[in-house]
């Protein structure tokens, strides 16, 4: 028997060699020690030994048990080490490797050209002023010398605010969406103190058709100079000076002959196309920017209208002023040679991350 043991012995040991999980070496130690197992079924024999026998026999055998118990646990105890450590390997984290950055987003050519316009502008001694992309009817047309029967409102394909909103409201005082920064002109001159000069940059709204040059919604930049004694002359000059800077020295401009209620005289006026410089023409085609005429419309202007100037409570003996309002979505089409407008309006983020 007790070479049985040895046997046992020898056997597990081997076993226990081989084993790689702590779970398998749980398997072996069940199938040596377990209730059905190997030692038990040697200790059955244990009946029929002699006292002598039984005395060595059964202390060997539970030193046996207390072995097998004890080199199953040293072996689990060094698998599960090592299963750590693999795990350690396998999860390491090397903190300096490089990512790929996110990428960050940039500014929209329209944000990007109202930017250059505005720092040209301030260079010239300009101010920024801002106003409500919700505006009413009074500032809108009213106070602009455009009254509720005048046909110019009738140009204006106005966004009106819903009817429940403006049923409740007095004449003058219905909301709509703007349709041009023009409304700043009075709200300012109402009130600052003379002499101003400010821009406005800002979204207007329209009911349009859209094509290549009309968007339901766009940006415009307002200008309003009111000072002692302006002329024509100082508006033509700022207005030269300013897209001379912008899109370059050669650019042309062309003033003609326009009406807007709230200024008199008016104008409006063309820059020389740069998407084909002023020949019409783009690869033996028709240009679509400027309808292959050379010449693109960019704004309207002209001297404030004493109407107006009264409205807003300015010294008409003392005061004169002039007044502009560009399209920023046309300018930004012409300073990054993109044909169509619209296009800023469509998220082509392949378009627009090119500026
Ligand atoms: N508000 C006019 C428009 O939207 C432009 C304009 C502004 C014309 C100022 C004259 C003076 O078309």
């Amino acid at each position: 028997m007790q070479q049985k043991l040895l046997d046992l012995k020898n056997d597990f040991l081997n076993k226990l060699e081989n084993t790689t999980s702590p779970e398998q070496v749980e398997v072996l130690k069940k199938e040596f020690l377990g209730k059905w197992g190997k030692l038990q079924d040697i200790l059955k024999g244990i009946k029929d030994l002699s006292v002598e026998e039984k005395k060595v026999v059964g202390p060997l055998a539970n030193e046996l048990k207390n072995e097998i118990e004890q080199k199953a646990e040293e072996k689990t105890l060094l698998l599960e080490e090592a299963k750590f450590e693999q795990q350690v390997e396998d999860e390491q984290i090397d903190v300096t490797l490089q990512f790929p950055s996110k990428k960050k987003g940039h500014k929209h050519p329209i944000s990007i050209t109202s930017e250059l316009l505005e720092d040209i502008f301030i260079s010239l001694g300009f101010k920024v002023e801002d106003g409500p992309q919700i505006e009413d009817e009074q500032h809108n047309f009213d106070k602009l010398n455009i009254p509720d029967n005048h046909p110019a409102r009738d140009v204006w394909d106005t966004f009106w605010i819903t009817d429940k909103i403006n049923d409740t409201k007095a004449s003058g005082k219905k909301q709509l969406l703007r349709t041009h920064t023009s409304p700043i002109q009075v709200r300012t001159m109402l009130k600052w103190d003379l002499p101003i000069k400010i821009i406005v940059p800002g979204r207007v709204f329209r009911y349009e058709q859209e094509d290549a040059r009309h968007t339901c919604n766009f940006y415009q930049l307002e200008g309003l100079v009111v000072w002692e004694w302006v002329t024509f002359g100082d508006l033509k000059w700022t207005l030269d000076t300013v897209m001379k800077r912008l899109l370059g020295e050669k650019t042309e401009l062309r003033f003609r002959p326009s009406i807007f209620p709230f200024t008199e005289p008016s104008a409006e006026v063309d820059v020389s196309c740069q998407i084909c410089n002023g020949t019409g023409k783009v690869k033996g085609k028709k240009c679509s920017m400027c309808s292959g005429t050379g010449w693109v419309e960019l704004l309207g202007a002209g001297m404030v209208h004493p109407k107006v100037l009264k409205e807003s409570g300015v010294d008409l003996e003392k005061y004169s002023g002039f007044a502009f309002g560009m399209g920023i979505d046309r300018i930004a089409a012409q300073r990054f040679n993109v044909s169509s407008s619209r296009m800023f309006y469509q998220s082509r983020l392949k378009l627009n991350e090119q500026f």
